[in-house]
């Protein structure tokens, strides 16, 4: 289904991000938004990897591997796909990175930095406004020799689980029908707006 405000919802949260990960010295693709639905960013070539960070787990790794469903992982676990549908993303590890020669492994060492950084940065800034980031995907790209950040950090690439209710405030409500996902898209984009009106982070 088409429907233009989840698509708002999901572009004001990046358009959030982005910018506070710049102040935190992660370099992004965004430049500026020309309307609720429409991001401009710089062209990079997209890296095809799938970085994944979780902090609890859900989702494939409780299918795939004997977690509980929301236990803590600490440190927190990086997992990296090989973003490629015909061979359904598979699970890649260092070896295989290199091997493909998808990136060098100074950018790999590199990506893995960036990806805890953000990490830490959401989480405080999620924790702060009472939702736990369980877990997120982000891709990179490059320009030239420099690396940045692309994609989007939004509802649609992240699982959060309200602190006090433990519900679903992502993709998830859709997929498993646990509710109304726009309500619960519009939920975490105004508890965003709401820090921005209070003089932010
Ligand atoms: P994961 O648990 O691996 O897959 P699923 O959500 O299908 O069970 O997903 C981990 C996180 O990464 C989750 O927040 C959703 C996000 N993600 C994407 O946004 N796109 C993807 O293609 C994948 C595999 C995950």
């Amino acid at each position: 289904m088409y429907c233009k405000k989840k698509g708002e919802y999901n572009a004001s949260v990046s358009a959030y991000f982005f910018p506070l990960l710049e102040e935190h010295g992660i370099p992004t693709h965004f430049i500026r938004m020309t309307d609720p639905s429409t991001m401009i960013v710089r062209k990079l070539t997209m890296i095809p990897l799938e970085v994944i960070v979780r902090n609890r787990a859900a989702g494939s790794i409780v299918k795939r591997y004997p977690f509980e469903e929301g236990a803590i992982l600490d440190p927190p676990v990086i997992v990296i796909d090989y973003k490629d549908d015909s061979r359904h993303d598979p699970m890649l590890n260092d070896d295989l990175i290199l091997a493909l020669h998808l990136v060098t492994r100074s950018e790999l060492r590199r990506i893995k930095e960036m990806a805890i950084a953000i990490n830490a940065l959401l989480v405080r800034f999620f924790d702060s406004i009472g939702i736990t980031l369980v877990d997120f995907k982000i891709e990179f790209g490059k320009a030239g020799e420099s690396l940045y950040l692309g994609d989007e950090i939004s509802m649609d690439s992240m699982r959060l689980w309200d602190m006090t209710t433990g519900e679903s405030l992502d993709k998830d409500v859709y997929r498993f029908d646990k509710g109304d996902v726009m309500e619960a898209y519009e939920r975490v984009a105004k508890r965003i707006q709401a820090t921005v009106k209070g003089g932010g982070q």
